[in-house]
């Protein structure tokens, strides 16, 4: 089949990719010289793992083409992606300027039927918006949503690996039709109404979210009553009602997803009159967890005038360079507030965090520069290098002796053993 995808972020560019390697012929949209002609010699704009393989595989298969070229792109395509962003604006609700603008552009440059797919998580109601928009072109389009589900650091295996693929449309023969670029795919294929499947996306995503914060409020009471909230998740998710995922207390959520979708269903729903209590609770959990944590080093070194504290990770999680709302940014700039030198280190995302941190933050080749001197260290995103580290060798390095782990990701016998004074989340 022949598809155009307009956007090359995350969604988009996976999706480029992805669709190319299940065999059709893809044209990736972006209007930007710069960023296309990076893409044309196969390197990857932002940090995926395993994309960059199969970019430049597909781009040698000839069935993937990345181009400025709008209008060219469309006209040779029977489907097009909308893989735009939908950022939060101020109110929580998702800012749809981008996907109205594409909208337009399909309305002036199609000169021929298209079915138009959104896969930018948009509100429920904008594929009817959408569909007002193309109405000023005489050619006929279905307007039909197939959310991604793709997680950040394993958006490949995602795309190719998929617990289900959702398509909604108004008619089921186009919603079939739309299934059946995925033919490939043996999973789960939910075909529904159009508003179902933009519904689904929220939904499973506030799920999520909530999972988390639910984990973050058990391990709160957990550091109460002296229990251990690792064990507790175990415990809890052999239940196959419950499931073992998503249940890793910590400093909450981040990333470019679940704080704006969470915010964008409570506004939804807001908007239509109905008050989502549930949500609103599982954003201050996560504001708060955060919070926590900071606290909790403010009140062991009583003061961070003066002090030198290492960051391990400033990702909102491992496997990626992305800091969008990441907690270890807003524990990093909390820390300096109160007077403290950070030194930081974090595999992928120096770079992306480079652009929002203080002059004052010192950025460190190694964990283990970051380290040198310092009286504590405080682990902020979940890379599993962290945990491989030679931590006899990190409390040599150190001033201090004292870990606060936000993603308990060490293993907490093994450290104290070591002479570490060692604090994490709900243990
Ligand atoms: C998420 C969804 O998983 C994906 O399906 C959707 O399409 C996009 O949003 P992503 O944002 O890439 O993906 O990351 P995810 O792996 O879901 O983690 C999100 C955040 O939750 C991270 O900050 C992570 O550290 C945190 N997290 C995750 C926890 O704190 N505890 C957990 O148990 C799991």
């Amino acid at each position: 089949m022949k598809i155009s995808i307009i956007g090359t972020g995350y969604v988009g560019l996976v999706s480029a990719v992805g669709l190319a390697e299940l065999g059709h012929q893809v044209w990736a949209v972006n209007r930007t010289p710069e960023k296309i002609a990076k893409l044309q010699q196969g390197e990857l704009i932002f940090f995926e793992p395993g994309l960059d393989k199969l970019l430049r595989k597909n781009l040698k298969n000839k069935r993937l083409y990345f181009t400025t070229d709008f209008a060219a792109a469309v006209n040779n395509s029977d489907f097009v992606f909308i893989c735009v962003g939908t950022p939060p604006k101020a109110d929580g609700s998702a800012d749809l300027s981008a996907v109205k603008v594409v909208a337009g552009q399909i309305a002036q440059a199609a000169r021929k039927n298209l079915i138009v797919i959104n896969k930018s998580t948009v509100p429920v109601g904008t594929g009817r918006l959408v569909e007002k928009i193309l109405k000023s072109n005489g050619h006929k389009f279905e307007v039909v949503s197939c959310p991604e589900f793709l997680r950040e650091g394993r958006a490949v295996y995602d795309f190719l690996n998929p617990d289900r693929i959702v398509v909604g449309a108004t008619k089921q023969a186009v919603g079939r039709k739309v299934m059946s670029l995925f033919a490939k795919l043996k999973t789960h294929k939910l075909v529904t109404a159009r508003e179902t499947a933009e519904l689904i996306k929220y939904a499973a995503n506030a799920f999520l979210a909530t999972k988390i914060s639910f984990i973050n409020e058990i391990a709160n009471v957990c550091e109460k009553v002296g229990a251990n909230v690792e064990q507790v998740a175990q415990g809890i998710g052999l239940d196959k009602r419950i499931n073992p995922y998503f249940l890793k207390a910590g400093i909450g959520y981040g990333g470019s997803c679940f704080p704006k979708d969470v915010k964008a269903l409570k506004q939804i729903a807001g908007s239509m009159g109905y008050d989502f209590k549930l949500l609103k609770a599982v954003i201050e959990v996560n504001n708060g967890q955060r919070q926590n944590f900071i606290n909790k080093i403010k009140k062991e070194l009583v003061s961070l005038a003066y002090k030198n504290i290492a960051v391990l990770g400033l990702a909102f999680k491992d496997n990626t360079d992305d800091i969008r709302e990441s907690a270890a940014i807003d524990i990093v700039r909390a820390l300096e507030k109160a007077g403290a030198t950070i030194k930081t280190y974090d595999p992928e995302a120096m770079a992306t965090a480079k652009r929002v941190l203080s002059r004052k933050t010192v950025f460190c080749d190694s964990a283990y520069a970051a380290a040198a001197k310092a009286d504590a260290l405080v682990i902020a995103t979940e890379w599993p290098a962290f945990a491989g580290l030679n931590w006899a060798k990190v409390k040599q390095l150190m001033k201090g002796k004292i870990i606060f782990d936000g993603k308990n990701l060490l293993d907490q016998a093994k450290v104290e053993k070591l002479g570490f004074k060692y604090f994490s989340v709900g243990k």
